[in-house]
């Protein structure tokens, strides 16, 4: 497999973060190549890469996308010694939906799950089972689209996933909250299209469009039992 060799691009100091050009949301103002090679940045509109080799729009393999991830990760390290961030899946939580916390706890940490039997209202078990299977189904697609560059409409062969395992370090919780890449109040969407603009370098998706519903179903699912805390910081 040809190897890639990394470089970080020095960016003009003071240049602004993100354009805003068409629409009311900000995108990204990755800086160019002289060379004319692929420059990733990442979701803090700040640090970017060259792929020497890799020309804009080439896809790489998933070997190649995993390693600008990781050096893209290490260089925002870096300039973050302080911050934390998760590596691997412990932080989030995937469970099924509808169950609750002392559910998904180790046995012997169980409540009594008396509640799950009862019928309510004028719904059934049945009719709990199926809301629970199609919710489960739409977290399942943002699964796999968070996991996939192709779905996620992205150009580079980055996907979500290989900087946020299981979603991690994504902390749908703390929206909404002022967002300094973009300059305002940003949604958990509105990140989210952010970060599909770059690193994954796709096209931001229409507000209606299912498969930005289904990420944000897939995000929210793992953070199950995390206390909503907007604004936080
Ligand atoms: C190359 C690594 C990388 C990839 C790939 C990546 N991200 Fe990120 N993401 C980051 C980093 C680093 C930050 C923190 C940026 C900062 O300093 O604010 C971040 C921040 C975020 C945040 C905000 C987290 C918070 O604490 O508020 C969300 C949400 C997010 N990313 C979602 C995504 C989604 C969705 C994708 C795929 C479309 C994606 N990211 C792809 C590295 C990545």
């Amino acid at each position: 497999m040809r190897k890639l060799s990394l470089v970080a691009l020095a960016l003009g100091l003071g240049a602004p973060a993100a354009a805003f050009a068409d629409g009311d949301m900000p995108r990204h103002n990755v800086p160019s190549s002289p060379a004319g090679n692929l420059v990733v940045e990442l979701c803090d509109g700040e640090t970017a890469m060259e792929v020497p080799g890799a020309k804009p729009g080439d896809s790489l393999t998933r070997d190649q996308a995993q390693q600008v991830a990781n050096a893209l990760m290490d260089e925002w390290r870096r300039k973050h010694p302080a911050a934390a961030w998760a590596t691997a899946a412990s932080e989030s939580r995937d469970t099924e939906p509808g169950a609750t916390i002392a559910q998904n706890a180790p046995v012997g940490a169980q409540k009594t799950t008396t509640e799950q039997v009862q019928t309510y209202g004028a719904f059934t078990d049945r009719d709990r089972a199926i809301w629970q299977a199609s919710t489960a189904q739409l977290v399942a697609e943002g699964k796999r689209i968070f996991h996939d560059a192709a779905a996620l409409g992205g150009t580079d062969g980055i996907s979500c996933d290989m900087c946020h395992p299981d979603a991690a370090n994504t902390h749908p919780e703390t929206y909404p909250k002022f967002q300094v890449q973009l300059g305002r109040v940003a949604l958990l969407r509105d990140m989210i299209n952010w970060c599909v603009e770059n690193p994954v370098r796709g096209k931001p998706f229409a507000d209606d469009d299912p498969r930005l519903k289904a990420l944000e179903a897939y995000i929210i699912a793992q953070r199950r039992g995390v206390t909503l805390d907007y604004g936080k910081h």
